[in-house]
């Protein structure tokens, strides 16, 4: 298929990089353009703007959060207002409930397809084709583009004909993830405080009861302390919370653990953390109890 790609970031970069390989004609669009350059170099063709970028039978967006897509989607020249009809904008940005709504409306109103593809899966299963794509949307607009979202990970679901209730569904996961980063974060205090071996202790769990994929890789981010570089910036975490919890208080749903990651990532942030990744929320029981301190000494 002819795909533009907008949005190539550490998600982004990958992404496009497996449609180029699956074979896929893609033209590539970053507001910062020298991030297109490696993605030239793998046959994409580098647009200058949003509104060449969508000379296309679908667009991807994967762009930090609801005010950059806002401003690529509803902008001046922007995908909206450049995309032909009967093609499509498919959103896997991980971004609000609302916002997946508003999109769904006003691409419709302009005779346009609109699907929400949400994403899970950290940067190296974006480059490794490792993603698992959570898709929303009306059962025919998925069936046309299912090859093409098949692409960009190795597992889709189809959660709902609801654009937006495929970003209820990341934005849900996301808050799980985070409750175990902050779960794990706590254990791996108390164990360390107690004097006993982390990695020991990490190796019994993962092979054991907890033998899936977030206790493997966080356990192993939080005991190494390993939070730079970030592969989910702590920032976007901050946001993922945000907005799992804007979406609690839409369905009145109490979330008491959100609330306290919420306060968690906000500690964070106040301490410089905005360059971390978000498993460093994972740190700050260490920080709590004193062992963070002990270890310096
Ligand atoms: N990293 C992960 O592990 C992960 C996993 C699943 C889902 N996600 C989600 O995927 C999305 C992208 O994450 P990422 O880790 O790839 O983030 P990232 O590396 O920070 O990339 C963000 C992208 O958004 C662009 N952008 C930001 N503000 C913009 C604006 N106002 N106008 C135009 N472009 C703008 C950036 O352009 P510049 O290059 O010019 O800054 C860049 O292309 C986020 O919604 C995130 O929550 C991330």
């Amino acid at each position: 298929m002819k795909i533009g790609f907008i949005g190539l970031g550490q998600m982004g970069a990958g992404m496009a990089a497996n449609l180029l390989k699956a074979g896929h004609e893609v033209a590539v669009y970053n507001r910062t353009a020298s991030k297109a350059e490696a993605l030239v170099r793998l046959g994409a063709q580098a647009a200058h703007s949003v509104e060449a970028v969508c000379a296309a039978e679908a667009v991807i967006t994967m762009l930090a959060d609801d005010a950059a897509l806002e401003d690529i989607v509803f902008g001046k020249g922007g995908v909206l207002a450049s995309l032909k009809k009967g093609t499509a904008h498919i959103s896997s940005s991980t971004i609000s409930v609302a916002l997946s709504k508003r999109l769904a409306a006003a691409h419709a109103a302009a005779g346009q397809h609109y699907l929400a593809a949400p994403v899970f899966g950290r940067p190296d299963a974006a480059a490794s084709g490792k993603l698992v794509v959570v898709i929303g949307g009306p059962a025919e607009r998925v069936d046309t583009y299912m090859p093409l979202l098949k692409d960009l990970g190795q597992k889709t679901f189809v959660m709902s004909s609801k654009p937006e209730d495929a970003n209820l569904v990341k934005l849900s996961g996301n808050f799980l993830i985070a409750a175990v980063i902050e779960s794990l974060g706590e254990a791996l205090a108390l164990i360390g405080k107690g004097g006993l071996d982390q990695q020991q202790y990490l190796e019994l769990l993962t092979s054991t009861l907890f033998d899936a994929p977030v206790y493997k890789i966080y356990g192993r981010l939080i005991a190494e302390q390993r939070f730079e570089p970030a592969g989910f910036a702590a920032p976007l975490g901050q946001k993922d919370i945000r907005l799992t919890l804007a979406a609690a208080e839409t369905l009145n749903v109490p979330l008491p653990l959100a609330s306290l990651l919420r306060d968690r990532f906000l500690t964070l942030l106040a301490h410089g953390g905005e360059r971390l990744d978000w498993s460093a929320i994972g740190q700050l029981a260490a920080q709590d109890s004193g062992l963070e301190k002990a270890r310096a000494h």
